[in-house]
């Protein structure tokens, strides 16, 4: 086991009804920036919950974080939020949000421009203090300091470590109004979070495995009732938020090297055409195993093989491409489509994306083996 410093000081607060304690975890003489996205809670009560939680409160709002947050519009909530005098920023809505929100509160105090703080990767301070109450299980941002902003101007999407939310809520009703498609997302932006901190090498710890392992298996068999949205059901939609959380909010990379190769790829695909974060994902995962799984990754892929997917028959090479064509399968159970060309994504978009990380010099994976070139064969073989 690696050496390591842990620590996550976000409050969850988690359940049903939470949002009425809003007003407990926020001080009582703050003037809060409530941000939020397009629309959706206000056609889901949430918006109504929140503010009949904050009826003593003075408050501003902005409305209009787009998926995939960019600069361009954080910009403009740093002008409102210093015209404002706010001194909280609280963020309700799903991962966007929440990102947006990460920058917005580290660029309101700082003389810098918002996109100098994502390219530097690290937002120093001060910081103005961030809540959340999340509504869409996903990324985990409302327990971690990662955040991943996109510029439409560069048309390029960097991750910088920001703050931690001070508090964040919790309540599993709030996903009754997800379509399918954005349960899917979450579903499946879990479960590859869940790989890139486990599948790597093994013997580094048993019990990170095994929590690992857990998500994964909690995540394949909730997934059907997630999706069943004709008969909602409250304790699998728990289980989703906790499993959502409890993947990138730093507890199983504890000890352990990851590989955040398949994310890095997806940023840039989504960046370059706008394909949703988890969709980008369940192309570029089983392509990455399909070129790493017999090299670097063998041992753990046979772990993975049989511990999540119970494949113990047959020669290494084909338990491990079996485990490939499971998760592959698993992704399409979903609902997604698993190749390039099936997103409408071109060879032109793969030439540009291997283009840049040659250019940024980009080596990823957890034995720092994959450069631009290794990238290149992973997306051929996402094609078709
Ligand atoms: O904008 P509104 O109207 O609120 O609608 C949203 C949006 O259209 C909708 N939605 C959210 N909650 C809802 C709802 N619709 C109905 N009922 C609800 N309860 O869902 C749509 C997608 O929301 P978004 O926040 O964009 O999705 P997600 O949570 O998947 O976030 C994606 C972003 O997070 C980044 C991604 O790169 C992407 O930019 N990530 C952040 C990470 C982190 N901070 O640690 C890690 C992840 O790997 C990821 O990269
Ligand atoms: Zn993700």
């Amino acid at each position: 086991m690696k050496n390591f410093k842990f620590v996550n000081p976000t409050q969850i607060i988690f359940g049903q009804n939470s949002i009425a304690q809003l007003s407990k975890v926020l001080p009582q003489n703050s003037k809060p920036l409530l941000v939020f996205g397009g629309g959706s809670v206000r056609k889901n009560g949430v918006y109504d919950q929140v503010v009949a939680a904050l009826q003593d409160y003075e408050y501003s709002e902005f409305w209009g974080i787009e998926s995939n947050p960019t600069v361009e519009t954080i910009r403009i909530v740093i002008e409102q939020a210093r015209r404002d005098k706010n001194d909280w920023v609280l963020a309700i809505g799903g991962g966007s949000v929440i990102d947006a929100c990460k920058l917005i509160s580290a660029g309101i105090l700082v003389d810098k421009d918002p996109w100098d703080i994502v390219l530097s990767g690290v937002a120093k301070g001060p910081f103005v203090p961030l809540g959340c109450i999340l509504t869409l299980p996903a990324t985990a941002s409302e327990m971690n300091a990662g955040s991943v902003i996109s510029s439409q101007a560069t048309q390029e999407k960097f991750p910088f470590h920001g703050q931690f939310p001070k508090f964040s809520i919790l309540d599993p009703e709030v996903t009754y109004t997800l379509p399918k498609y954005q349960l899917a997302c979450g579903l499946a932006d879990s479960f590859v979070h869940v790989i890139e901190q486990y599948l790597t090498w093994p013997n580094q710890s048993l019990l990170m495995d095994r929590w690992a392992e857990g998500l994964l298996l909690t995540i394949k068999e909730i997934a059907p009732k997630v999706l069943d949205t004709d008969n909602i059901d409250y304790d699998s939609r728990a289980e989703f938020m906790m499993c959502a959380t409890n993947a990138l909010n730093g507890f199983i990379r504890r000890g352990v090297v990851e590989d955040w190769s398949t994310h890095m790829i997806g940023h840039e695909l989504t960046a370059l055409t706008g394909i949703a974060h988890a969709h980008s994902l369940v192309i570029v995962l089983p392509g990455t195993l399909r070129i790493m799984g017999t090299l670097g990754k063998r041992e753990k892929m046979l772990q993975y093989a049989e511990r999540v997917w119970n494949i113990t028959e047959g020669d290494e090479e084909s338990r491990i491409e079996k485990a490939i064509v499971c998760t592959e399968e698993f992704f399409r159970s979903l609902g997604f489509t698993t190749r390039l060309s099936e997103a409408g994504i071109g060879e032109d978009i793969e030439r540009t994306l291997v283009q840049r990380f040659e250019e940024r010099g980009t080596i990823l994976g957890e034995r720092q083996d994959m450069n631009f070139e290794v990238v290149e064969k992973i997306l051929a073989s996402c094609r078709r």
